[in-house]
């Protein structure tokens, strides 16, 4: 495990668009083709790696094919240590417009549009979670890492149909191995209080 990390981490430094390959590269097991999203249906979403979520919403369209920026719907994540799951009012900001152009679209659509009718928000299932006894402060590793560090902790989700986790955020190990990497400090009281 540790020697994983290591060799994971040397290619981090050496090259930054290596990363982002190989990433992408570990993750094409779930990836429609290369050549844009696929059509795809929430049935499908089954086959996929990450849980479910109550509508099927696809990061290979929004982030990927329409090259929507990350920090568009995560817009604290450089400022507050959690980057925000976007609120309804982002989302209708295009689909009070957008109906979607083939049924499938049009009905995961429609469920968004029926729960902003209802006023009920959509419990999206949490996925990276790090235990309650550390601090993990987003903010600061988009400061130092750059505004789409983003692929080092959470694989190339602009080209996940279904966000799942590629890294086990919630272990010391991986934290450690980082921060020692880059010079970044190891007391224990800097992710624990
Ligand atoms: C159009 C809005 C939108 C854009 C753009 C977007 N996201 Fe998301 N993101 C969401 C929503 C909604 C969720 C919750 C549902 C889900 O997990 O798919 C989410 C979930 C996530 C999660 C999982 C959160 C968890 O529960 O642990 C990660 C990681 C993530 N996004 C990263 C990214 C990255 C990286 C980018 C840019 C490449 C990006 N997002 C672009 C809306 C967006
Ligand atoms: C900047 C405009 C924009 C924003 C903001 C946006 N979308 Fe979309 N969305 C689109 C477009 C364009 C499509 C493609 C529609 C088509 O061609 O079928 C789309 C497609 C979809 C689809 C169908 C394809 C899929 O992803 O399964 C869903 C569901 C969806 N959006 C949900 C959301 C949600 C939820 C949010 C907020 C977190 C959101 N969208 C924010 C523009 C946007
Ligand atoms: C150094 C590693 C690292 C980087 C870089 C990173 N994240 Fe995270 N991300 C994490 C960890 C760890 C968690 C779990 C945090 C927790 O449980 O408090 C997480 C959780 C999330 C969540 C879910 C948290 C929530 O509020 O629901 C989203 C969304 C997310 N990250 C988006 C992003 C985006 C977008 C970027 C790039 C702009 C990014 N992350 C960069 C490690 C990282
Ligand atoms: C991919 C590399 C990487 C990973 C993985 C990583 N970090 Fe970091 N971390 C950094 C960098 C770079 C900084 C920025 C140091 C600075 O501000 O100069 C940082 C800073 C921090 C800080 C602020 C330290 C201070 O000086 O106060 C905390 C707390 C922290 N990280 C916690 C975590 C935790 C918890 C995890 C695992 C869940 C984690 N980090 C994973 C690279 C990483
Ligand atoms: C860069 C961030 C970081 C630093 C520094 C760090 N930890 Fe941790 N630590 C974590 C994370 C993330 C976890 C959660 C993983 C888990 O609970 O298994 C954790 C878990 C733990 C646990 C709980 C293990 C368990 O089985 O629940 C202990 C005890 C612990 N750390 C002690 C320490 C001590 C002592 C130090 C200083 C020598 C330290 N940590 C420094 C991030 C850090």
């Amino acid at each position: 495990m540790r020697k994983r990390f290591l060799v994971g981490l040397g290619a981090v430094a050496a090259v930054t668009v290596g990363v982002l390959t190989l990433s992408s590269r570990a993750s094409d097991a779930q990836q429609p083709a290369a050549t844009g999203p696929a059509a795809l249906t929430p049935s499908d979403s089954s086959s996929y790696k990450g849980p479910k979520q109550p509508i099927f919403f696809r990061h290979d369209i929004h982030a990927g094919q329409l090259k929507m920026e990350c920090q568009y719907c995560h817009y604290s994540v450089a400022v507050s240590s959690e980057p925000g799951i976007p609120s309804m009012q982002t989302c209708m900001g295009c689909h009070l417009a957008v109906a979607g152009k083939d049924s499938t679209n049009r009905a995961e659509i429609q469920k968004l549009k029926d729960a902003w009718n209802e006023g009920k928000p959509v419990e999206w299932v949490r996925i990276h979670n790090v235990a309650r006894h550390v601090h993990f402060p987003h903010q600061r590793h988009i400061k130092a890492m750059g505004p789409n560090a983003c692929a080092n902790c959470h694989g190339n989700v602009a080209r996940m149909p279904q966000v799942f986790q590629v890294q086990n955020v919630n272990n010391m190990g991986w934290c450690i191995n980082c921060h020692l990497e880059r010079n970044v400090t190891r007391d224990c009281t800097a992710c624990h209080y």
